[in-house]
């Protein structure tokens, strides 16, 4: 949440980090911000989208900038809230990302000592505290500030007194410093430097980095220099482009063969699961996720509890880092769980934490996740890389398919591995798998069918999604996508499970969505539908090729391709993708950028 960027080097800074930032939108867009160094320093800031704060900057020749786009947390977005937040003679400026928890307590002390607020938000305290204690060395008038302030953040920092530096320092959210050529940058991000340079250091919680166009100095938590190691990242050539589509939504949304395609290349070629260490007997399994990866999650939960009979839950980050302790660990090493922890971004604060918390409790930890270097690439003992590419639309997609798909590859290694399944089967699920970039092609060619439903939807009061089984989890995944697209209400439901309360809410005005697919639940889920018409809902089925119950007992119906039943989650997916975008193309909202949302979700 929340993008930072920050230049130090030899040509116009203004242009770079406006660029750079624009990159980082998806972080947050409520309204952004940029500190340049003239003779003194100028801030720039504009509540609203990047583009509004542009319309209003005036021209700079300065080599040194700081800017940021918002996601607020304390404020609501205006001119004042966004950063940069400076002290009162602009002498330090000032951008954060996360949160200040004890900013109160610091803002009411500072108060008595005669220092002035300006805004409502918990980082404005940042810049007085380090103008408070600045003695002519930026990194130690952080440092200081360091010691008072308790949350998660990354700061940003610039000074008047020192025209070519920007310090900064990371807690819990994510700090990248990329290298160029008598040029030094910032960021939250390596998407918002890649342009300029795929050489990156990622500091550590807590070190200090002082950036300078020739140099960097990296400090621990007590100020003791550092070395530091730079690393080469791959540059994503096609990102930021909608190539012809709308909205970037769209545009992954018809990614998603290629997706898969490359993911399975690193899969089945690549094969990072060979260099897991797998081998071991494993007791049980916990998946560990937010929001769609939740979802992805869970549908890998019937994936692998089909293929291996390995008990497997699936928890939400944040209820997962305060549960009590994994059962069974601190037993048997050879019965540890194995904990899969699902983000598209790496970056995801809870995730994070449930990450930290499995660790410590002696679990084995391996992530699925689609940004090599991400902070949760770090920290896990072994890694599956979806191979999406940037993923720019808040709503996430394409990374939703490659992590189920990583996931069933999961599933059938660890039935390999244990026994239960032999080669050849093995290699007929690779096959099959191999194939679900033509069926998830078969259903974009179908695109047209999905627009026509939307006039089933753009006045419904409220609609919901069911499944049974394996679809279930696609249920919930477009409940999701709907809400957070359309800002229709809509709920995800175990068909079986309306029978006891949501029923009350069905009627004319309330479209459900039903996914019966020709499983051992088909039957159950056709009853399902009766009962839900029977109480006037008009029910869209997404069924399979050829079936000739659903379209009798249907409002309206989609057929997916030919597909076994356990991979039919893949086509139902773009089908719900499309369905809400349709949807929310017709009413007319921020689709790539939808309100109060934002992409990577550094706080708690
Ligand atoms: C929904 C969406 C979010 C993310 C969630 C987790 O479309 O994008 O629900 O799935 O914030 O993000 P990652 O996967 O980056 O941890």
């Amino acid at each position: 949440m929340c993008g930072i960027v920050g230049y130090t080097g030899n040509k116009q800074a203004q242009d770079i980090v406006l660029d750079s930032l624009k990159k980082l939108e998806y972080r947050g867009y409520d309204s952004s911000g940029i500190a340049l160094k003239e003779d003194k320093l100028v801030i720039c800031k504009k509540e609203g989208p990047i583009s509004n704060m542009e319309e209003i900057l005036p021209k700079s020749n300065s080599s040194l900038a700081i800017a940021h786009t918002r996601w607020a947390t304390h404020g609501v977005p205006s001119d004042a809230n966004a950063h940069p937040h400076a002290d009162a003679d602009n002498s330090v400026a000032v951008v954060h990302n996360g949160t200040i928890d004890n900013y109160l307590d610091i803002r009411e002390n500072l108060e008595e000592e005669g220092y002035k607020f300006v805004s409502e938000s918990d980082s404005e305290i940042l810049p007085i505290l380090i103008s408070k204690y600045y003695a002519g060395d930026l990194v130690e008038a952080l440092h200081n500030s360091l010691s008072d302030i308790q949350g998660i953040f990354t700061i940003a920092v610039i000074h008047e007194n020192h025209p070519d530096e920007i310090v900064a320092v990371r807690h819990e959210t994510p700090l990248i410093i990329g290298l160029g050529n008598s040029e030094n940058f910032v960021a939250s991000d390596i998407y918002a430097v890649l342009k300029y340079t795929q050489q990156i250091i990622y500091p550590d919680d807590n070190q200090i980095v002082r950036v300078t166009p020739e140099s960097i100095d990296l400090f621990d938590s007590s100020l003791k220099p550092l070395e530091y190691v730079v690393e080469t990242v791959e540059k994503y050539t096609e990102v930021a482009e909608k190539g012809g589509y709308e909205h970037f939504m769209l545009k992954e949304i018809f990614e998603q063969p290629k997706a898969l395609q490359d993911s399975q290349t690193e899969l089945f070629i690549d094969n990072p699961l060979e260099g897991l260490s797998l081998n071991w007997k494993i007791g049980s399994i916990s998946i560990v996720a937010c929001g769609t990866s939740y979802h992805a999650g869970l549908v890998g939960k019937y994936v692998i509890e089909q293929l291996t009979a390995i008990p497997v839950s699936v928890d939400y980050s944040s209820e997962f880092r305060y549960a009590a302790p994994v059962q069974g660990v601190g037993g048997i090493l050879s019965s540890r769980p194995l904990v899969v922890l699902i983000s598209q971004s790496g970056e995801t604060a809870d995730t994070l934490a449930a990450a930290r918390a499995a660790k410590q409790q002696g679990c084995y930890t391996i992530a699925v996740c689609n940004v090599p270097g991400s902070r949760i690439t770090r920290e896990v003992d072994g890694v599956i890389i979806t191979k999406s590419g940037q993923e720019i639309g808040v709503a996430a997609t394409k990374t939703f398919l490659t992590q189920m798909q990583a996931l069933y590859v999961l599933g059938t290694h660890l039935a390999f591995n244990s026994g239960s399944l032999d080669h050849p089967q093995l290699k007929l699920w690779e096959s099959e798998i191999r194939k679900l970039p033509s069926k998830i092609t078969q259903v974009l060619n179908s695109s047209e069918g999905i627009k026509s439903l939307v006039p089933n939807f753009v006045n419904a009061k409220s609609v919901f999604f069911v499944g049974r089984n394996i679809n279930y989890p696609l249920a919930l995944e477009g409940a999701l996508k709907l809400k957070e697209i359309s800002y229709i209400h809509a709920e995800g439901y175990p068909a079986g499970e309306l029978k006891h309360g949501p029923l009350a809410l069905l009627g004319e005005d309330t479209p459900i969505i039903a996914v019966a697919m020709q499983d051992h639940t088909y039957s159950k889920l056709l009853s399902n539908i009766e009962e839900m018409s029977a109480r006037k809902a008009p029910v869209i089925t997404l069924c399979q090729k050829g079936d000739q119950h659903v379209p009798k007992i249907s409002d309206k119906y989609f057929e997916i391709p030919e597909i076994d039943p356990v991979l039919s989650p893949f086509p139902v997916a773009v089908f719900m993708q499309l369905l809400s975008y349709y949807i929310a193309h017709e009413l007319g909202t921020d689709i790539d950028k939808p309100r109060n949302l934002a992409k990577s979700v550094t706080v708690e």
